[in-house]
């Protein structure tokens, strides 16, 4: 990609960055909190060109933005402590981490693999007018490159993501310039899992409850997600040549090989990034219905999304 659009605060730059995701883009919008990189979340490729652009060396799991508590509602399981803070706070600067659902057809990469999904619904106008006329769930991080400061501007988008992305929605300065406020539950806890832009006695006071902190062992904090999807079967990497019994992700090597599935067929970083986490549950379930002795994974190319593959796939590895 080469030429990022300014697309202006208006019908038309709204339906235009609208398209834009339907075609599979990345759109930076603005929200109430600092400026997202949006995608399609149903679409693979579009959640990993996220990644792509981002330069994330790990897949993080991404905040599913949607217009209304109903529509998160369809895609999360919400506990009733967290439905009441919806109630309180939405739209608005709060995140809520909850089971996701079966069947959502949200990509796996947006989750990062988890059990669980975080959801929003942002309060600005322009965010809300995207999410309506797009007409599903959005998938965005803040729009900056990967361990660079958050933007509050759509100057600030340009500077890190130009020449990335399909087109920046300007919609002025964001009123918060904090990231929202993430919170999950475990059982009865409620859990703080990222203070941002709703203050935390705020949320107390809501419900009565004092937030636990995610170092409690209630639930995974940010950036040590550690329970990160992995096989139930054992995982060999960078094996060119599977053995008897085993199945085998194959990266673009897959033909001739039995119980095999292929990342991407033409060595496609993007598409196996979207298709890394189904493919690995596949061939888990492969290995266990077949009675295989393990899955082995081709060597997958260490720069690009190629990072994040193999950042996931090492700790799926590891993981015992
Ligand atoms: O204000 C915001 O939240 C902005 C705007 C664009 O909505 N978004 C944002 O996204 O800050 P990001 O990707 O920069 O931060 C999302 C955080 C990450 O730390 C991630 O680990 C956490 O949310 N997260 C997402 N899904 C999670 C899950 N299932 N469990 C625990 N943490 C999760
Ligand atoms: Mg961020």
């Amino acid at each position: 990609m080469s030429v990022t659009q300014l697309l202006q605060p208006d019908g038309r730059g709204i339906q235009d960055a609208a398209q834009l995701l339907r075609d599979g883009q990345l759109v930076a919008f603005p929200t109430e909190t600092v400026y997202g990189l949006g995608a399609d979340a149903c679409n693979g490729q579009a959640v990993a060109g996220i990644y792509e652009a981002k330069g994330r060396p790990s897949f993080n799991p991404l905040i599913v933005h949607v217009g209304s508590l109903e529509e998160a509602s369809a895609l999360v399981e919400l506990p009733v402590v967290l439905h009441d803070l919806a109630q309180a706070f939405w739209p608005g600067p709060l995140t809520l981490v909850a089971p996701l659902r079966s069947g959502t057809g949200l990509s796996e990469l947006v989750s990062a693999g988890l059990p669980t999904v975080a959801v929003r619904v942002p309060a600005n106008p322009l965010a809300k007018a995207l999410i309506e006329a797009f007409g599903g769930p959005v998938a965005a991080p803040s729009a900056n490159i990967s361990g660079q400061i958050s933007p509050t501007r759509a100057a600030h988008v340009m500077s890190g993501l130009n020449g990335r992305i399909g087109a920046v929605l300007d919609g002025g300065p964001c009123d918060v310039g904090l990231e929202s406020t993430i919170i999950g539950s475990s059982g009865e806890a409620v859990v703080l899992l990222r203070p941002g832009g709703l203050p935390r006695e705020v949320i107390e006071d809501a419900i009565g409850l004092v937030l636990q902190s995610p170092e409690d062992g209630h639930i995974q904090a940010p950036g040590q997600l550690t329970s990160h999807y992995a096989p139930n079967a054992g995982l060999r990497l960078n094996v060119d040549v599977p053995l008897e019994g085993e199945a085998y992700l194959a990266f673009g090597n897959g033909s001739g090989f039995g119980n095999c599935l292929d990342l991407s067929a033409s060595g496609d970083l993007r598409e196996a990034a979207a298709n890394l986490f189904s493919h690995l549950r596949a061939l888990d379930e492969m290995v266990h219905v077949e009675g295989l002795v393990g899955i082995a994974a081709a060597p997958v190319p260490d720069f690009g999304l190629g990072l994040a593959i193999n950042d996931r796939l090492t700790r799926a590895a590891a993981e015992r």
